[in-house]
């Protein structure tokens, strides 16, 4: 039997393994996927352990995806660019690293909203560990004009610096007028997750043509997307982007790339409401 894993620190709140548990059924496939909770001083021995425990790979979350990418011997070329590894498997006796997390965001964009690349320009809000998965995927995606908001300038203009041309770092202040150009918005903040302060801008001056979407999936339709509805503008919800991460390692595990269906959306949001974030 394949043995896969998510690990993290804490891993309870996971939501993979229903994702994954849902596609070897749905495939009837033998193999099972199990949340590790291990301590960030532990996780180079589970990694290194990983062979002679006859996993076959898995996800790494918060707050490891950095020390994953330190620890794997090869990586895929988003994992070099991003700095972070989400995904790992054996290639060649080797464990390899991927990052999924902007191929999760632009299958998303590309589900719910084709053609959404279209058009060039991009507000990106936050520059912490999300923001450089979704800045990557916006310039392969071909986005010639991607502008980053950050309270913290300066991490801002790591990024920027970071990715090369066509991206622009700004102060958070700069906000209100960045939004009237965008035709993408993207929150990667905290700011409207469940707990949190919520992100409150106007979007009365953004085009009409704009799209909104947050990485942020709990609650589901977070401040920054009702405020988008409510004056209109199409928007796209984060959960989309943790089914579609989780595609390419199912098929290195497994062996069958899986579908990302409403059924799957269903399963999740069904666990959502069931009160577990
Ligand atoms: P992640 O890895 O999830 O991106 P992170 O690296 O802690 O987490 O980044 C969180 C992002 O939310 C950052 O862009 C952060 O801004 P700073 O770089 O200035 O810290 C942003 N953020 C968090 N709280 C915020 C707030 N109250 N107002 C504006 N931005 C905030």
């Amino acid at each position: 039997m394949r043995k896969a894993f998510v690990t993290g620190f804490p891993i309870k709140h996971s939501r993979s393994p229903l994702i994954h548990g849902h596609w070897l059924r749905k495939y009837e496939l033998q193999g099972s996927y199990e949340a590790i909770e291990v301590a960030p001083e532990d996780l180079a021995d589970f990694l290194n352990g990983l062979q002679e425990n006859d996993y076959v790979g898995g996800n790494v979350t918060i707050p490891h995806k950095e020390m994953a990418f330190a620890l794997c011997q090869t990586r895929e070329p988003a994992a070099e660019e991003i700095g972070a590894v989400n995904t790992l498997w054996f290639e060649g006796g080797q464990l390899r690293g991927g990052n999924t997390d902007a191929y999760g965001f632009l299958a998303n964009l590309d589900a719910r909203s084709p053609g959404w690349d279209r058009q060039k320009t991009a507000l990106v809000l936050g520059a912490g560990g999300a923001s450089r998965a979704i800045i990557y995927a916006l310039k392969q995606r071909g986005l010639t004009d991607i502008r980053i908001a950050n309270r913290t300038l300066t991490r801002a203009e790591e990024l920027a610096d970071r990715f090369g041309s066509g991206i622009s770092a700004h102060e958070w202040t700069a906000v209100p007028e960045l939004l009237q150009d965008a035709t993408l918005i993207v929150n990667t903040t905290s700011l409207g997750m469940e707990g949190k302060e919520s992100l409150s801008i106007d979007l009365s001056d953004v085009r009409r043509d704009a799209l909104v979407t947050d990485i942020v999936y709990v609650p589901l339709e977070t401040p920054l997307l009702k405020a988008a509805r409510m004056v209109g503008l199409k928007t796209v919800d984060g959960l989309g982007m943790l089914l579609h991460q989780a595609v390419p390692g199912f098929e290195h595990w497994f062996g069958v790339r899986p579908e990302v269906t409403s059924e799957l959306r269903d399963l999740i949001l069904a666990d959502m409401n069931g009160g577990k974030t």
